[in-house]
């Protein structure tokens, strides 16, 4: 099939790889020339200062030139062409709307140069990217308001999670495939024949609303599941003594039925998809009169999850953050990645700065130039006081209290690091629960406060 995947972020360039190893002829396509330009040079550092995902690179170098090529003439491409997938972003209004201006740009310019083919065989525009329900009918508007001919819309959207992007694309648990017509339909199927070799998949034709619903619900059931854990499992642990949290968390996935994945708690969910997501539902649900409570709640305890562990601080530590250094490990929001999208970090870093602290050390192992794109002083003064360090241990010298606001792999080590670098009383956020020996710090007099526990101070009532 000749495939043009229009939108080259995390989405669209892991799909084009993936289509093109799958011996499709793929045309990504991006009106960002520096981003082609990075894609096309099969330079790794180039290509992963925009996508950065196991995997990606070796496909890129290996498939250019031969079943992948990079192009910022949607023109000149499409003649011939079976299938247009729209990966675009959507990013969220401040009314928790998707805000579809790029959405609606690219299929403007994308009918045009479909209104203009010669060659008139069907062609198919899909969708990939999380959009709301109806989107594909108002792609099909548009198409019809610049008179295409010959064409289809569907909804295939994408379930990747950042870090395994490609191993999941490669061989996905499900495809779900939204169109109006059997030929579109078989047009699918033939795109991702060689996607279905195996016997895990799931592969379900619906209708494009279906499909787009199916991504909505999906997303919001994850975020409300962890929103589950952090909402009760976690409050038990921190306000009934003697409820392990830890024991509580594999007692109950031992069903089954529920699943482990979710189950950690922690300072909050992040990345690019669940707030997004979650404000995208509640919007279009207000919108026809339907209660969204339950969302709103799943929504609500996630925001407070992110920043309750320095409220905490403040009344069952008793500390005391003004003028003080703090060092907060774990920038992005989740480990392997260097994505500061809907980070825990930021609302952390920003009400230790309302709180008023002196200075913020900061480490992530992959995130901390993408942190200061986030954390510039443009966008707010006080993120002057942040400093950036390479390592862990750097950044907890000299400081006051620890943050742990990510679940990077390293921090399971750090008990040793703080008994090395910092003194008792020192005070020990753990956001994720990422230091397994804490009670050894708690018997050296560390404060240790973390998500799913009760505070375990050194001393009580010590004026910090
Ligand atoms: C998610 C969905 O998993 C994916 O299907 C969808 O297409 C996009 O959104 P991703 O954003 O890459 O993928 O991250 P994921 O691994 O799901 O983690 C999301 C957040 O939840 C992270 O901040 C993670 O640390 C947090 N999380 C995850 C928990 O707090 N507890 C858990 O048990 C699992």
């Amino acid at each position: 099939m000749k495939i043009i995947v229009v939108g080259t972020g995390y989405v669209g360039l892991v799909h084009a790889a993936v289509c093109s190893e799958y011996g499709h002829e793929v045309y990504a396509y991006d009106n960002d020339l520096k981003k082609l330009e990075a894609f096309s040079s099969g330079d790794a550092e180039k290509i992963e200062y925009y996508v950065n995902e196991p995997g990606l690179v070796g496909i890129i170098k290996e498939m250019s030139g031969k079943y992948l090529f990079f192009s910022s003439d949607l023109e000149s491409i499409f003649e011939g062409c079976d299938v247009v997938f729209l990966c675009l972003p959507t990013p969220p209004n401040p009314n928790g709307s998707s805000n579809l201006v790029f959405y609606n740009a690219a299929a403007e310019q994308i009918a045009e140069v479909a209104a203009a083919r010669k060659d008139k065989r069907r062609v198919v525009f899909v969708n990939k990217s999380t959009v709301p329900i109806g989107t594909a009918r108002h792609i099909e508007k548009i198409m019809k308001d610049h008179e295409v001919e010959n064409f289809g819309v569907a909804s295939n959207p994408e379930f990747l999670a950042e870090g395994t992007a490609v191993t999941q694309a490669r061989k996905p648990d499900r495809l779900a495939v939204g169109a109006d017509h059997e030929e579109d339909f078989k047009i699918l199927r033939r795109v991702y024949s060689q996607f279905v070799h195996h016997v895990r998949i799931k592969y379900i034709e619906t209708t494009p609303e279906t499909a787009e619903a199916i991504k909505y619900v999906a997303n919001t059931m994850l975020l409300t599941y962890i929103s589950f854990w952090n909402g009760v499992g976690a409050k038990l642990g921190e306000t009934c003594s003697n409820v392990n949290i830890d024991d509580l968390r594999l007692g109950v996935t031992a069903d089954d039925r529920i699943s482990t994945w979710g189950s950690f708690v922690s300072n909050g969910a992040g990345g690019s998809c669940f707030g997004k997501d979650i404000a995208s539902l509640i919007y279009q649900l207000r919108k026809v009169n339907v209660s969204t409570k339950m969302l709103e709640a799943s929504y609500e305890v996630n925001e407070y999850q992110k920043i309750y562990l320095v409220e905490r601080a403040v009344t069952e530590s008793n500390f005391k953050f003004n003028n003080k250094s703090i060092a907060v490990l774990g920038l992005a929001f989740k480990k392997h990645t260097n994505d500061m999208r809907d980070a825990s970090s930021i609302k952390v870093i920003e009400s230790l700065l309302g709180k008023g602290v002196a200075k913020i050390k900061a480490y992530d192992p992959l995130a901390n130039e993408s942190a200061k794109v986030e954390f510039s002083p443009s966008k707010n003064i006080l993120f002057e006081k942040i400093e950036y360090y390479d390592t862990a241990r750097e950044a907890i010298e000299d400081t006051d209290a620890l943050f742990v606001s990510s679940d990077c792999e390293e921090f399971r080590g750090l008990s040793r690091t703080i008994e090395e670098t910092v003194q008792p009383p020192y005070l020990i956020m753990d956001g994720r629960r990422m230091i397994p020996d804490y009670l050894d710090l708690v018997e050296k007099k560390y404060n240790y406060l973390a998500v799913g526990s009760m505070s375990m101070p050194c001393q009580k009532n010590h004026d910090l």
